[in-house]
């Protein structure tokens, strides 16, 4: 298989420690050319990706339709500003909020819709409120508003003072949250699965009681859709697989397919308090993010992948379940869709080194946990080549513990 790179990867990544801030710890592979759920690196190296782009690739790298939509829209309009209509921004919040609610604001990334949805709920909110609830072990992101609503201490270091206005309490504790909420609270924002705080699952009836208590206090109920929107779970949004609707939530990730994209989705009642003036995105909504947001949507569609990624996550839980009472390290199994964590006695890290060497990826987080963020689109023989690299792997693990 040919690549595209023209230095080794050796090469590429001196570039990097010359020109480059180091603060990514990086893999020492330089990727360039993906299909599916395969990528290649530049020396032609083939991996079966388990969590491309960190969830982003959700149809894998490069799909077709996606790409022959950005490549048509880059051909039209590159960019165009929001004092303009494009027909692409009207199509795409169509096609997210005809199978959600509400409407859609567009930014670029997952921080900049949880900064624009806090906005929202405050400007929403009498002016007293500002307080908003988040929970242990989330993860929003990595601007300022959208790190304190973080409550991971290792995100916080050095950067104080943080933002006002942020209490966290522990996942799962409705008591606790009944406890925080007082005259000044605006809302409570919660990612329906925690992803990177360990593939978290909420316990039964914990989003209903959210819900509940937001009704009651007349707070906004912020889900943040970030990894769990566009089909991961096996439904469109995350909240329809757990059967409770949010009065906002924010997108990206895999919104558009693999290109930079967030989104804040309001409802009709809430959306007019994000007044002219109040809020922008220069790039927010740009052509080539849309054109692809509606290609992600028609291909998800088309290829019947909510079904397929449903059948697909079956798959990897039978070929995981068994090792729960195989291998003494394996603790837990949590896998919602095509949201896999393998909770671990032992670091996870090292299990990520192993099966890169032999040409599979996979995330560790939360110290022990094994993640996997598949591509909706992935097949049954791929599913069963990774699991088979992953659970060799793991026994040659437990048999060192
Ligand atoms: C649930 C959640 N929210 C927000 C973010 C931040 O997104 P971004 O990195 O696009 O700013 C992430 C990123 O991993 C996330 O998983």
């Amino acid at each position: 298989m040919t690549t595209s790179a023209t230095r080794t990867n050796e090469e590429i990544i001196s570039l990097f420690d010359q020109y480059v801030i180091p603060n990514y710890g990086r893999y020492p592979v330089c990727l360039v050319r993906g299909e599916g759920s395969y990528v290649w690196d530049a020396e032609g190296k083939r991996y079966l990706d388990l969590f491309p782009g960190w969830g982003c690739n959700i149809l894998g790298y490069s799909p077709p339709l996606i790409v022959e939509a950005i490549q048509q829209q880059a051909a039209q309009l590159i960019h165009v500003p929001n004092t303009w209509y494009i027909e692409a921004q009207g199509e795409f919040a169509e096609a997210i909020c005809s199978r959600s609610f509400g409407k859609a604001f567009f930014c670029n990334s997952g921080a900049e819709a949880i900064e624009g949805a806090i906005k929202l709920a405050r400007l929403h909110t009498p002016e007293e409120k500002y307080k908003m609830i988040t929970f242990q072990n989330g993860f929003h992101g990595r601007t300022f508003a959208a790190v304190t609503a973080t409550a991971q201490p290792k995100y916080h270091q050095g950067l104080g003072p943080l933002m006002a206005g942020f209490q966290y309490a522990p996942h799962n504790d409705l008591q606790a949250v009944r406890d925080l909420i007082d005259d000044e609270t605006c809302g409570i924002l919660i990612e329906p699965v925690q992803g990177e705080g360990g593939v978290n699952t909420p316990d039964e009836g914990f989003l209903q009681g959210l819900r509940d208590l937001a009704d009651e206090h007349d707070l906004v109920l912020i889900f943040d859709e970030v990894q769990t929107g566009m089909g991961r779970l096996g439904t469109w949004y995350g909240y329809q697989h757990f059967g409770v609707q949010p009065d906002m939530m924010t997108l990206a990730k895999g919104v558009a397919g693999g290109v930079a994209c967030g989104a804040i989705i309001a409802k009709d009642e809430i959306a007019p308090s994000l007044r002219p003036g109040m809020h922008a995105s220069t790039f927010g909504g740009n052509p080539l993010a849309m054109a692809a947001g509606v290609a992600t949507v028609q291909t998800i569609e088309q290829e019947n992948l909510l079904e397929h990624s449903q059948a697909m996550s079956q798959r990897f839980a039978q070929h995981f379940e068994p090792l729960l009472e195989e291998l003494p390290i394996v603790k837990e199994l949590r896998i919602v869709g095509m949201m896999i964590g393998i909770d671990l006695t032992v670091p996870a890290t090292p299990i990520v080194g192993k099966c890169m060497e032999r040409g599979l990826l996979l995330n560790a987080t939360h110290d022990t946990v094994v993640r996997m963020l598949p591509a909706l689109n992935i097949t049954a023989e791929q599913v069963d080549e990774g699991a088979a690299i992953l659970i060799e792997e793991l026994r040659s693990l437990a048999e060192q513990s």
